[in-house]
């Protein structure tokens, strides 16, 4: 048997009250792509935080070319051949993307010689087929263009082990696409690869193998080809999922139009209208730069718009901030949960009353025992993984922070609710409870709009869907037109 590149044995690692990882185990081999999947909270990203020196465990051991290996920081690790492109982004809005990717790499100081680093972060781009100007402030790009920064940082250090942790929860297809092709093409090279996702399609799409973790603990190592992806769910859930799918809808012309958009333009949006109605959910599909976030923004009144009309309930609104949005019973789940979703440095309960703190103080004081009451019931609700809800947001898993969000505006009882990639990030059983929990709002007539690049999941929730590309609004269909084939047709004009 082929001797791994990489081992780790029996990594044990406690957080206060949580075992995070119970003896771990994992081996990668060289020039494979190894998948990591698991359930939000399952210790994922807390091995490879580990592997790369960024926190201490309490026990066990890392073998690179079957010697022992000890990396105290990420510095050490990535001397030693391996560099990660993190689940949080962690870039600065205030550099360049060229200083961004060399930062802290010329050893003469952090700005020296702007000039070389952007021709080499421009030689970079061009490898790999993306276009990003590398004098651009990071804090100009959207999300998804922030994550390919990261991922063209992590590779500019050609190393021997780049591990992803969750680089698609933030890309559209085609920049998936993309980045397989250049994971492919590493490959062929001899770098051996980790991929963490919870898109269980792309474990057949890219990976070798494929390794499951449950609640902190190895479950087994599978070949990716072989393998059925029901069996990879299994052993993620141990439990068996049962997908349901829209048949019917019970929207129709009669149904009352809640929210209507009439000629909304910006810079990003050019001349959208469209009507929503009562306990329609209505999907917003396109590629990247289509100009669904900008829309929803524009509803939302966190930019300005040039021109157009909003009724609410067939009166004319005007809103020009996400106050006034909040006020007419409309709420946003942003798709940038750091930027705009959560106070990372508070504690899970009050992320989650913040929008209706008021609701919960009485004669001045606040009643810290009806927010228990309601915050661990929607932990409850919606499985988020916490000890407590007194445990700062920062401290939770990527989904669990994601879903932490959705309980707040849960709690905010919104008419009319904009999902902007709710499933973003979020493992495959919590993500059937959010549909359920979609649904169900839906069935209680609220109204809501799901901003979606997932195509499955756009297919199996909406009622109809109205598809973008490049700021306009290219179809709207009904549910017996929606399907991959028809969307993706007019999210690109062809
Ligand atoms: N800094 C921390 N302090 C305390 N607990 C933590 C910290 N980081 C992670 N945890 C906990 O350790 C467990 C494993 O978390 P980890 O982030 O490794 O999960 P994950 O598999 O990457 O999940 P996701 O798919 O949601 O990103 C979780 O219960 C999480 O709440
Ligand atoms: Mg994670």
């Amino acid at each position: 048997m082929e001797i791994p590149l990489l081992e780790m044995k029996g990594i044990d690692k406690w957080y206060p009250g949580v075992h995070a990882l119970k003896k771990c185990s994992f081996s990668l081999l060289k020039g494979e792509i190894h998948a990591l999947v698991g359930e939000n909270g399952a210790g994922k990203s807390t091995l490879m935080n580990i592997l790369t020196g960024i926190i201490p465990y309490s026990s066990g051991e890392i073998y690179l070319n079957s010697e022992i290996v000890v990396f105290n920081s990420p510095k050490q690790a990535q001397i030693a051949g391996i560099s990660m492109v993190h689940q949080e982004l962690n870039l600065m809005d205030n550099l360049t993307v060229a200083q961004n990717i060399f930062i802290g790499r010329e050893s003469k100081g952090l700005f020296l010689n702007d000039e070389s680093i952007n021709k080499r972060t421009g030689e970079l781009f061009k490898r790999l087929n993306f276009h990003i100007d590398p004098k651009e402030k990071v804090g100009n790009l959207s999300v998804s263009l922030r994550q390919i920064v990261e991922i063209a940082k992590a590779i500019s250090y050609d190393a021997k082990i780049i591990i992803f942790d969750e680089p698609s929860a933030t890309l559209t297809d085609v920049e998936i696409t993309q980045l397989f092709k250049i994971m492919k093409e590493l490959r062929s090279t001899g770098v051996s690869m980790i991929y963490i996702s919870h898109r269980m399609d792309e474990i057949k799409r890219i990976a070798d193998r494929v390794t499951v973790f449950r609640d902190g603990e190895y479950i087994g190592t599978q070949d990716a080809e072989t393998v059925k992806i029901d069996e990879v769910i299994h052993m993620m859930v141990g439990r068996i999922i049962y997908e349901e799918h829209k048949k019917l809808s019970k929207i129709d012309k009669d149904t009352d139009v809640v929210l209507k958009v009439e000629n909304f333009s910006s810079f990003d949006v050019k001349n959208v209208s469209f009507e929503l109605r009562k306990g329609e959910i209505l999907g917003f599909a396109g590629l990247i730069g289509a100009g669904r976030t900008e829309l929803a923004r524009l509803i939302f009144g966190a930019d300005e718009k040039l021109s157009g009309n909003l009724y609410v309930n067939g009166k004319k609104t005007a809103i020009n901030s996400p106050h006034k949005a909040v006020e007419h019973g409309i709420g946003y789940l942003s798709e940038d949960r750091k930027r705009y979703g959560l106070v990372v440095g508070m504690s899970v309960a009050n992320n989650i009353v913040i929008t209706k703190l008021k609701d919960f103080i009485k004669r001045q004081f606040i009643n810290e025992k009806e927010i228990t009451k309601i915050t661990d019931e929607y932990i409850k609700k919606l499985d988020i993984k916490t000890p407590s809800a007194q445990r700062l947001v920062k401290s939770l898993s990527g989904g669990n922070q994601q879903k932490v969000i959705i309980a707040k505006w849960l709690l905010n009882d919104s008419g009319i609710l904009i999902f902007d990639e709710p499933t973003r990030g979020i493992d495959v059983g919590a993500k059937s409870e959010i549909y359920k929990i979609m649904n169900n709002l839906a069935a209680m007539g609220k109204a809501i709009i799901m901003i979606s690049s997932e195509l499955p999941e756009l297919i199996r929730m909406s009622d109809r869907v109205l598809v973008m590309c490049e700021g306009e609004h290219t179809a709207t269909l009904n549910l017996e037109d929606i399907n991959q084939n028809t969307i993706m047709k007019y999210a690109t004009k062809n």
